[in-house]
């Protein structure tokens, strides 16, 4: 008996919780620094030299990683970038991964160029769950976004995702004054006609790609301007829901989502933790500071003495991030390096 209590104990003292009794589940994984987009907000050719192969962590280490942080408590893994499937060898990875019992929802964030081409393996390697960003309807705004002509093509990839079934399909857009704020009707219209979750995103004015930009443009002003298509109708929360607060239109296939990270922040409800390509752990997004995982697994750290760097970590997660209105740059790390 006494045994079991103090097992129990001990296991429960290894969970993910901080010092703000957040319980952590969730893990964004990035497996790449590269992308094959170029956006203007995000930028990742402008930042540091690429990272080289061996900066980056092999899938096996990404996937032992992932096996220590299950056992401390995630559940819940988004694979992210840069963009993913640039990354060679990912498929079977991802079929990997989603053997790893103790995860009970995978998902990936994709920019979707090379979503077309790759669906068929992507769903066999057992991913339904995807983010699609994508931050203009209009071909030519989407090529003065991105860098590049290729909306068509993504927007094909987002189609035929939805023929074969994948859902939800999250469609990420950032609100950027100027650049798309002439399009979130349209954007949000899709929602009455396509099972798809719009997600207006607040932009968040991080890495050295900061945009100047004249007024950020917040939340209670998307809604605003949105309402010229109906009322919005909360969605109750599901049990793995992120920080998107969640609406429908009436009779609306789909949803809305706002995620208000400067206008609104969660972060006394943040369950997240990130880990970036090159093995750093990340708890805030918003925050330079992050703790190198990849040196002490490289250098034969046990499972426990890793478990405890990462537990150490987390008892340092900071309570609530300091980006506020002014829309200074204040993190320098670059989006396309820590994957959103
Ligand atoms: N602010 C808000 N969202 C951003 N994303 C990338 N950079 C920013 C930013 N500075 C979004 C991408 C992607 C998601 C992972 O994060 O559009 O959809």
């Amino acid at each position: 008996m006494n045994d079991m209590f103090e097992k129990r104990n001990c296991s429960q003292q290894d969970r993910l919780i901080d010092r703000s009794n957040r319980h952590l589940n969730y893990l964004r994984v990035s497996i790449t620094d590269r992308c094959n987009l170029n956006c203007t907000y995000c930028l990742p050719f402008s930042h540091q030299p690429r990272q080289s192969h061996h900066d980056i962590l092999r899938y096996e280490e990404i996937l032992h990683l992932i096996r220590i942080f299950r056992d401390l408590g995630i559940s819940k893994i988004r694979i992210t970038g840069g963009e993913p499937l640039v990354r060679k060898g990912i498929f079977p990875f991802l079929s990997r991964l989603n053997k790893i019992s103790g995860i009970d929802d995978l998902s990936m964030t994709t920019n979707g160029m090379l979503l077309q081409d790759h669906l068929d393996k992507i769903k066999s390697a057992g991913i339904r769950r995807l983010n699609i960003s994508l931050d203009s309807l209009n071909p030519k705004n989407y090529h003065r976004i991105t860098g590049h002509d290729v909306f068509q093509k993504v927007w094909a990839g987002i189609l035929a995702a939805e023929k074969m079934g994948f859902h939800p399909i999250k469609i990420n857009v950032v609100a950027l004054r100027g650049m798309n704020d002439h399009e979130l009707t349209d954007m949000a219209r899709l929602s009455l006609s396509h099972p798809f979750h719009i997600r207006f995103i607040e932009y968040m004015p991080i890495g050295d790609s900061a945009l100047q930009l004249e007024k950020p443009l917040f939340t209670p002003e998307i809604q605003e301007r949105i309402s010229s298509l109906g009322a919005l109708y909360p969605v109750e929360r599901g049990k793995m829901d992120g920080p998107a607060r969640r609406f429908r239109f009436k009779n609306a296939k789909g949803e809305i989502g706002f995620i208000s990270p400067i206008s609104h922040h969660f972060c006394q409800t943040c369950n997240r933790l990130r880990l970036t390509a090159s093995g750093f752990l990340r708890t805030c997004l918003l925050s330079d500071h992050q703790t190198d995982l990849k040196t002490p697994l490289r250098s034969g750290f046990s499972d426990q003495q890793m478990a405890d760097v990462i537990l150490d970590a987390i008892r340092r997660k900071p309570t609530s991030h300091d980006l506020n209105s002014k829309q200074s740059a204040q993190v320098a790390s670059s989006m396309s390096a820590i994957g959103g």
